[in-house]
């Protein structure tokens, strides 16, 4: 059991750096001047209903944890103008790549948490969200630094809390011990059911899935990805947001 003093400790790290090299200064004004009209507000109390984030509530919200360069967001976003989307990343290039798509492309369908995600998921409201991307997280591979991974059961409850009965988790990964990681605790869990029924679903990208910077990086090194779907159960749990987190 933890002590009170590890009850209160912040959740460890799940990423590496918060910034890169120094933005141009293009790319400072770009984050300077629009991230704060797309920009998230946790403040306030009570669950956040994310259709209120939008001018005209979408058909459904998709949200994209560690979203990197944001090159699949935007892909998505462009691609499905009524859905409503949801990017958060906690490192300040990433959000500034994905303000340079959202400017090229015109959207006006994405909201961004310039943050660590895991706050995000205790305020949205239950059943909120339709889809779910976590693409090539951090593996964090040595054993000790496992309660780095995003994937924990906590963080799953909290998809699962967030995810609409039948809504869909996607995650790839192209280190085969997160891999099996992950595998491990989304059997485990009961709200999520793998959807893959033969090899080729797991190792081949479905068309509506684009390549992400990681996943190129990963083929370049010779890594196969992984990719897994699986589907939020109409019965299971949906367990409380965890308070303080
Ligand atoms: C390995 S990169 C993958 C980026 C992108 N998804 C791709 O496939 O190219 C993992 C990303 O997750 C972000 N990240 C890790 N933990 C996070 C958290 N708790 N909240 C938000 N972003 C996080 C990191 O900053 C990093 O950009």
């Amino acid at each position: 059991m933890p002590s009170a003093d590890e009850g209160d400790r912040p959740p460890p790290r799940t990423f590496g750096r918060r910034r890169g090299r120094p933005l141009r200064a293009a790319r400072d004004r770009l984050v300077e001047e629009r991230l704060p009209a797309l920009a998230i507000d946790l403040g306030g109390e009570g669950p956040l209903d994310p259709m209120q984030l939008f001018a005209e509530p979408p058909e459904a919200i998709w949200l994209e944890i560690g979203f990197g360069g944001g090159e699949h967001l935007a892909w998505q976003a462009e691609r499905t103008p009524k859905v409503g989307f949801i990017g958060a990343e906690v490192f300040v290039n990433g959000v500034a790549s994905l303000l340079r798509h959202i400017d090229e492309r015109q959207l006006d369908n994405v909201r961004i948490h310039a943050d660590d995600a895991r706050p995000l998921l205790e305020r949205l409201a239950p059943g909120s969200i339709a889809r779910i991307f976590l693409l090539f997280p951090d593996p964090w591979p040595k054993a000790r630094h496992s309660g780095r991974r995003f994937i924990q059961r906590e963080t799953l409850d909290s998809l699962a809390r967030l995810l609409r009965p039948g809504g869909e988790l996607r995650v790839a990964s192209d280190d085969p011990g997160y891999v099996a990681w992950a595998l491990a605790h989304l059997m485990r869990h009961p709200a999520f059911c793998w959807t893959a029924r033969r090899p080729q679903d797991w190792r081949q990208r479905p068309d509506d899935w684009p390549e992400t910077r990681y996943e190129a990086k990963a083929r370049q090194a010779g890594r196969q990805p992984t990719f897994l779907r699986f589907v939020r159960r109409r019965h299971g749990t949906i367990p409380e947001a965890h308070p303080g987190r």
